[in-house]
């Protein structure tokens, strides 16, 4: 979406995966403030997201939105001053039928969603400082169809509010868990590629609800060509430092959000991380990979079932390449300088997570333990320029 932002993929927190509807302005501030002094914002991790719970679940006299009383009684245009004087910026939680999925899905009370109430919506987040808004779809039916036009009243609706807003979308039920039906690039930012991620490297079944860090791979992976500055694939909130996971796991993990251009949004209590999970989180040449700024996700470029290899081509020119093993036993996992698009008689490689550095004529390859990744940032010789990203149709919201 052309709307100034989102150029790179988000970066930032999300309450959701740790605390679920048990949110309040005390919690978010101690985020917050751990955020500001752990080395998150200074890595980039700006927006802090509070996703579904945060309201009244009755609106005003006059029809506006309210936050709880009791989780938030500062408010939440506090909430957002809070947030932005340590830097950081605002991410909301809104659906865009009757209810949120709390509302729906889980009994939470009333039905506050934005149908109906777009317009009015959107310059409350606007007046609430809200930079970042996370609209759900809860529903079990609807068409794409009916996707498409509501996502983009809100669409439309932020950018009449005149506050610059990051817009995340999620079909949820309606991309069928296997991808979504179309590229949403002309309606967001960003668009869920999957059902709800969970704490698990594998659920033991594909394509389910809810989906392992694996089988997210395996959907979002062929969706490459969607991406570009200003509308990338969400294949979800991180589940890193969640404990679901092993060391190696959860490094691949965040090793495959970054070569997929994918938002990075840390879903753990990171007012207590461990020293593995902060590594990985602030991991900087992984960042910088994710950050690029050509936009560009990486595309495969072999897989045999188990060997998946992935190159993601970025502005200066460097190719960072990943060696995948999706098997459980380790293997010698290789490609050439050649087939990721480098031409050249010698290469650097540099290791994204001991940051050691090799040279090679060509040759690219490593024994990768099972479940794991080796990430390898390949410069030296010439470059065939990245493709441009995701070439998208802007649709409209007259219904
Ligand atoms: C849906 C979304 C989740 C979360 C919950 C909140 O399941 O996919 O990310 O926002 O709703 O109820």
């Amino acid at each position: 979406l052309e709307n100034g932002v989102g150029r790179t993929p988000p970066m930032g927190w999300n309450s959701w995966n740790t605390f679920g509807c048990n949110i309040n302005e005390a919690l978010i501030h101690q985020v917050v403030d751990a955020m500001a002094g752990n080395g998150m914002r200074d890595a980039g991790y700006q927006y802090v997201v509070i996703d579904d719970c945060w309201f009244n679940p009755n609106r005003d006299a006059n029809g506006n939105l309210q936050g709880d009383p009791n989780r938030f009684p500062s408010g939440m245009k506090a909430l957002g001053d809070y947030i932005h004087s340590k830097g950081l910026k605002f991410g909301i939680y809104q659906g865009p039928l009757a209810k949120t999925c709390a509302q729906y899905f889980n009994s939470w009370p009333g039905s506050t969603g934005s149908l109906g109430h777009e317009a009015q919506d959107a310059r409350q987040f606007a007046a609430w400082g809200v930079d970042y808004l996370k609209y759900d779809w809860c529903s079990p039916t609807g068409t794409i169809d009916d996707q498409v036009r509501t996502f983009a009243i809100m669409r439309d609706a932020l950018a009449a509010a005149g506050r610059p807003i990051l817009y995340s979308i999620n079909s949820n039920s309606v991309h069928a868990k296997t991808g979504p039906q179309r590229n949403w690039g002309d309606v967001a930012n960003i668009w869920r590629t999957t059902e709800d991620i969970t704490n698990a490297w594998d659920t033991g079944q594909a394509n389910g609800y809810p989906m392992g860090i694996q089988n997210i791979i395996n959907v979002t992976v062929p969706l490459a060509g969607y991406a570009g500055p200003g509308h990338f694939n969400d294949p979800d909130m991180m589940e890193v430092g969640r404990g679901g996971m092993t060391d190696t796991e959860m490094r691949t993990h965040f090793a495959m959000w970054a070569m997929m251009a994918s938002p990075l949004i840390a879903g753990n209590d990171v007012r207590s991380m461990d020293a593995a999970t902060r590594t990985i989180l602030l991991n900087q040449n992984l960042i910088a990979i994710d950050q690029d700024t050509a936009g560009q996700q990486a595309t495969q470029v072999s897989f045999d079932g188990t060997r998946r290899v992935l190159a993601k081509r970025l502005s200066n020119g460097d190719v960072a390449v990943a060696l995948f093993n999706q098997g459980s036993a380790t293997t010698t996992i290789s490609t050439t300088a050649t087939a990721i698009g480098k031409s050249g008689s010698s290469f650097t490689l540099r290791d994204a997570w001991s940051n050691a550095t090799s040279t090679t004529a060509g040759g690219i390859s490593a024994s990768v333990p099972g479940h794991g990744a080796v990430v390898y940032r390949v410069s030296g010789g010439s470059t065939s320029s990245p493709s441009p990203g995701g070439t998208v149709t802007v649709v409209s919201a007259a219904s």
